[in-house]
């Protein structure tokens, strides 16, 4: 893609990235991605806000060419996608100076082997005037990163993000026109990426709500020209309260299992309990994360191997434990042949969240009369434990 302008003076400079289809060799990218790198001209000074991946090196080169000087290169986040190109900016403008959170330095130098004395530290608050541009920093550490901060240019009330409020969205659009369009992959970056850190976004969610911003404009996906809705989004997104809904990661070997599922699947849709089960050996891992999102309770379902969970019910649990969702039931159903130990396994694996467990449901073999009435009798506490909380 080539520049493109969303002010006098403001241009996108970044790259679409429309083939990539998985990011940190882990999270599926079913609408590519795209890397924003934002030039701000001022009456006297020039800004570049981050860079792109290296993988787009010919095309950022390239973006530059109408901008023969750069006088500040503002990384808001030193994550490759953002930095990688900062060492070949700082080389084709040698009077560039690179301004970074002090929390960035040590990998400014580490990872990008960044020259020190090129390196300029900014605090909280301060501001950089490019002469009828003022740039103010507010450091916002953990978005996902600890040395992370927005930039936020006053007149013109944009607001440049970061990976926060991020999308990954590959588009000619450079702004935001159908919202819903937009909100799935805001949803399932934020899921992905930011739940992790919901607690410190959630605490910290009024500084970007006090600003005045006509425009946000993060390093993945098109830019919001009604900020207001991302804010509310990611307000609901980190807000304590769950909804109404049980996600249940499940995998079968031999049908046991999965007879297990069907019938707690019917048991609270019986109740009026929204559902999703998640068949792990097809799911999208994406689509598991962006329900966790919202979920009060979660049963993951595994057969036993070798007395453990099934290494693909390992993985979605290892995964719901780094993402620490806003869920705090937790059940267990599952078949198993002689012996089972996948039980101690599951509950050792989530010891990121505090989860309250559920009687687990586990059965020798095919599941039976007695097996199918403890299946409804798990459905019928998680509707307890909804009703108690207000959900439905
Ligand atoms: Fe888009 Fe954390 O980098």
């Amino acid at each position: 893609m080539k520049t493109r302008k969303l002010l006098d003076g403001i241009y996108w400079v970044g790259a679409e990235d429309w083939d990539r289809r998985l990011f940190d060799s882990l999270i599926p990218l079913p609408d590519g991605t795209s890397y924003n790198s934002y030039v701000i001209q001022g009456q006297e000074k020039v800004a570049l806000v981050d860079t792109v991946d290296p993988t787009k090196f010919e095309e950022f080169k390239e973006n530059l060419r109408d901008f023969p000087v750069i006088d500040y290169l503002i990384a808001n986040h030193l994550e490759q996608d953002h930095s990688g190109l900062i060492p070949y900016v700082l080389d084709r403008y040698p009077q560039a100076q690179l301004l970074l959170t002090p929390a960035a330095v040590d990998l400014a130098l580490s990872h990008l082997r960044v020259e020190e004395k090129r390196i300029r530290t900014v605090a909280d608050g301060q501001t950089l005037d490019l002469g009828g541009r003022t740039i103010r920093f507010i450091h916002f550490p953990w978005v996902h990163w600890p040395e992370t901060m927005l930039s936020y240019l006053e007149e013109d009330r944009i607001l440049f993000s970061c990976d926060l409020f991020g999308s990954h969205l590959a588009s000619t659009e450079l702004l935001v026109k159908e919202e819903e369009r937009v909100l799935e992959p805001t949803k399932r970056y934020y899921a992905e990426i930011m739940m992790p850190f919901r607690k410190i976004i959630q605490k910290n969610l009024h500084r970007v709500e006090n600003l005045s911003v006509d425009y946000i404009a993060p390093s993945h996906g098109p830019i919001y020209a009604r900020p207001r809705f991302i804010i509310e989004a990611y307000r609901k997104w980190v807000d304590d309260r769950p909804e109404n809904l049980v996600v249940i990661p499940h995998v079968t070997m031999h049908g046991s299992t999965r007879k297990m599922v069907e019938r707690l699947v019917e048991a609270l849709a019986s109740r009026n309990i929204e559902v999703r089960p998640f068949n792990l050996p097809l799911t999208d891992i994406g689509s598991l994360a962006m329900s966790l999102v919202d979920a009060a309770t979660l049963v993951v379902a595994s057969p036993t191997i070798l007395t453990g969970l099934h290494p693909l019910a390992a993985e979605a649990v290892f995964l719901v434990n780094a993402l620490r969702p806003k869920a705090r039931l937790a059940g267990f159903i599952g078949s198993y042949g002689w012996k089972s130990r996948a039980l101690d396994q599951l509950q050792a694996m989530l010891d990121g969240v505090r989860f309250e467990f559920l009687p687990p449901v586990l059965v020798k073999g095919d599941p039976d009369q007695a097996a199918m009435e403890q299946v409804e009798g798990l459905a019928e506490m998680i509707l307890k434990k909804h009703q108690a909380a207000g959900l439905l």
